[in-house]
């Protein structure tokens, strides 16, 4: 590191901490670095299922039905922090037994109907065991939010054996995630004039995409079933 990046003055770590304590402080905090690595690990192995599958799907239907997919593992600060409003002791097995959604995964899809299809060929597979299914598109939440969400549970390989990992797979339209990121903008602005206002025009945007998003799935399975009519 050089002087110019140190975070503290050169040579104060050093007086801070004795070899032992740094020592000490490493040794404790070498099983969440475990932890997070494993959970970075089954955000990989769940993201290759998937890019898996939009591979055949092209091969054998010449057809995407994935857009794209976003991994993410939460970061500490958010790990404690809710471990905290649960009242949870956040010890590695608390972690692990409370929190389903450390390794998160977001599927945007280009129609609803590629939503049900991936999600029940993911379930179906058989290192994949669902655990929580919450579907949001067929009952939104009150202010408008639609998505399809799966806690599942699926192995890790490591070293020392296989481990079985929890992750939470969030499927969605691309209408559907340009509505959610907006919605998570406002959920994160404070001093909004009219949030009330805001909320309720945002509600309306919801039920728009949703009937934009049924017309598309229309006008997707006309043009397919004229495909098929022709071949
Ligand atoms: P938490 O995990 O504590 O949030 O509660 P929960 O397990 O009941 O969560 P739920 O399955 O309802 O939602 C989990 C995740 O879905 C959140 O972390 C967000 O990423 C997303 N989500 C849920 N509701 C909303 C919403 O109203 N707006 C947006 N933008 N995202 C949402
Ligand atoms: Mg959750």
């Amino acid at each position: 590191m050089s002087e110019n990046t140190q975070l503290t003055a050169p040579g104060t770590f050093d007086n801070m901490f004795s070899t032992e304590q740094t020592e000490e402080l490493l040794r404790r905090a070498q099983p969440f670095i475990e932890l997070m690595m494993q959970y970075e690990c089954t955000v990989r192995e769940v993201e290759t299922k998937l890019n898996n599958l939009n591979d055949e799907f092209s091969t054998r239907y010449n057809y995407n039905p994935i857009e794209s997919v976003k991994t993410r593992v939460k970061d500490p600060i958010s790990i404690i922090e809710k471990m905290k409003r649960k009242n949870i002791l956040p010890t590695i097995e608390n972690i692990e037994k409370n929190l389903n959604d450390i390794a998160g995964v977001r599927v945007i899809c280009s129609f609803p109907g590629d939503i049900y299809a991936l999600a029940d060929i993911l379930t179906a597979q058989d290192d994949i065991t669902l655990i929580q299914r919450k579907d949001y598109i067929a009952l939104p939440k009150p202010n408008g939010y639609r998505s399809l969400h799966l806690i599942i549970e699926t192995p890790i390989f490591l070293s020392t054996g296989k481990k079985l990992m929890r992750a939470e797979v969030q499927f969605r339209t691309i209408a559907m995630d340009f509505w959610a990121s907006l919605d998570h903008k406002l959920k994160y602005k404070q001093n909004i004039v009219n949030p009330e206002e805001i909320s309720a025009d945002l509600r309306k945007c919801a039920d728009s995409i949703a009937e934009l998003d049924a017309r598309m799935q229309e006008i997707h399975n006309r043009i397919a079933r004229e495909n098929a009519e022709q071949e």
